[in-house]
């Protein structure tokens, strides 16, 4: 808990630049089986040194610009129509140049086996839905990822790794970590949440869609096109200490990708049923999902199990904080006394600085539940008690899940 809240005050500190992601391992269920670098993440971030660093475990060197790099595929459609998937997390040089397949001697070539058996079935089934290879061979495509890109990290190399690691554990902590990084990027629900979702027919100006993922992360992603349609993303990053347990500093992508400025497609997956030829155009507020009726001006967001949340957007068993809500139950936003409530990079912050996100309520039974981007689902990596305080994610990628129900006051 301690370890959150210390995330959390980081987070909310830098929130005028970029905010770091809420990285972290303190999810109580996985903690034991993932690997502690021992490393500081006060000094500075990868690329921003000014000196020479030389222990190259714990500073990420040459390769310090990160990219994590996602698909929209839909010809052939590949993973669920409703989440872009994973193409990998790339170790480029400070400069943009890259090196690859640095350590052939560690191509391994039993990802699937390797992360089954260190514990990390859970990163295994994950992948196996969001990390998929356009032609069904998704062993292959991991292999490729990591012998290319992942024996390239510093940081992962074996003399790193505290001793006696098992054979193959730098790549276990990759997937791991990959996995761990998609998770706070959730960028088809950064669009749908401004209005923008996939359609037949529409087109978006890249601004349109730029614009959007900015406001939901603070940074700007590079974006790439085939013939005409979005197709993949780019989500910048810099760390800070390792990639076994660092820390992510978001940042605006150094480059434009491929797209072109404006008359971009953004086509539905086949199969996709919840959004179509029917979806709104950009900018505009997502349509309604709750069952109408009026939202209270003032309510206290109470959580399904136990507490609420306090002005920050945190939640605790303390006394729940007033929000002011202004719209309808279909799109609305909030603020506390702390500011604008928004989210970024998944994560739920209400502050000064902050930019509102547009939230909608949902009715189940008699109570009216919040819901963001569609979903009444909130996550959090622990149940509160006395005077901690958990942050509150969107969607239900932590260890808690709840709901959170609009109480008017
Ligand atoms: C940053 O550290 C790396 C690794 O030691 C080194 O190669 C690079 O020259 C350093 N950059 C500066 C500006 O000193």
């Amino acid at each position: 808990m301690a370890l959150n809240a210390l995330l959390l005050i980081a987070g909310l500190g830098s929130m005028t630049m970029a905010s770091p992601v809420g990285f972290s391992y303190a999810d109580p269920v996985n903690l034991f089986k993932r690997i502690s670098s021992g490393c500081s993440t006060t000094g500075p971030a990868s690329c921003h040194n000014t000196t020479h660093v030389s222990d190259l475990c714990c500073f990420e060197s040459p390769g310090g610009l990160l990219l994590q790099t996602q698909f929209w595929d839909t010809n052939p459609s590949t993973g669920p129509s409703d989440s872009w998937t994973i193409h990998g997390l790339w170790p480029d040089n400070c400069d943009g140049t890259f090196g690859q397949d640095c350590d052939p001697s560690r191509a391994y070539t039993d990802i699937a086996d390797l992360l089954s058996s260190q514990g990390a079935s859970d990163t295994l089934s994950f992948m196996k839905e969001f990390w998929v290879d356009i032609n069904g061979q998704n062993e292959q495509f991991w292999e490729h990822e990591w012998s290319k890109h992942g024996t390239c990290y510093s940081t992962l190399e074996t003399s790193c790794l505290p001793s006696g690691s098992p054979r193959g554990a730098e790549a276990v902590a990759f997937f791991n970590t990959v996995v761990k990084l998609f998770k706070s990027l959730p960028t088809y629900q950064f669009l749908a949440d401004a209005g923008i979702t996939p359609s037949t027919s529409k087109t978006f100006s890249l601004s349109t869609l730029t614009d959007a993922l900015k406001s939901a992360t603070g940074v700007t992603p590079a974006l790439d096109c085939s013939s005409g349609a979005i197709n993949q993303i780019s989500w910048y990053f810099n760390l800070k200490g390792s990639l076994l347990d660092g820390e992510f500093v978001p940042i605006d992508a150094p480059k434009k990708g491929s797209c072109a400025s404006s008359g971009l497609k953004y086509p539905p997956k086949s199969g996709s049923s919840s959004s179509g030829p029917t979806s709104t155009s950009g900018g505009n507020p997502p349509p309604p999902t709750g069952a109408p009726g009026s939202l209270p001006a003032k309510a206290h967001l109470s959580a399904s199990s136990t507490g609420g949340l306090l002005t920050a957007g945190t939640w605790s068993v303390q006394t729940p904080a007033t929000y002011t809500l202004s719209g309808s139950t279909s799109s609305f936003t909030m603020s506390t006394s702390k500011g604008s409530c928004g989210v970024s990079s998944g994560q739920l912050i209400c502050g000064s600085g902050v930019s509102a996100s547009t939230f909608s309520a949902q009715t189940s039974g008699s109570n009216l539940l919040l819901a963001f981007g569609g979903s009444t689902a909130f996550t959090s990596d622990g149940t509160p008690s006395g005077s901690t305080q958990e942050t509150v994610f969107t969607g239900s990628g932590h260890s808690v899940d709840f709901t959170i129900s609009i109480v008017s006051t």
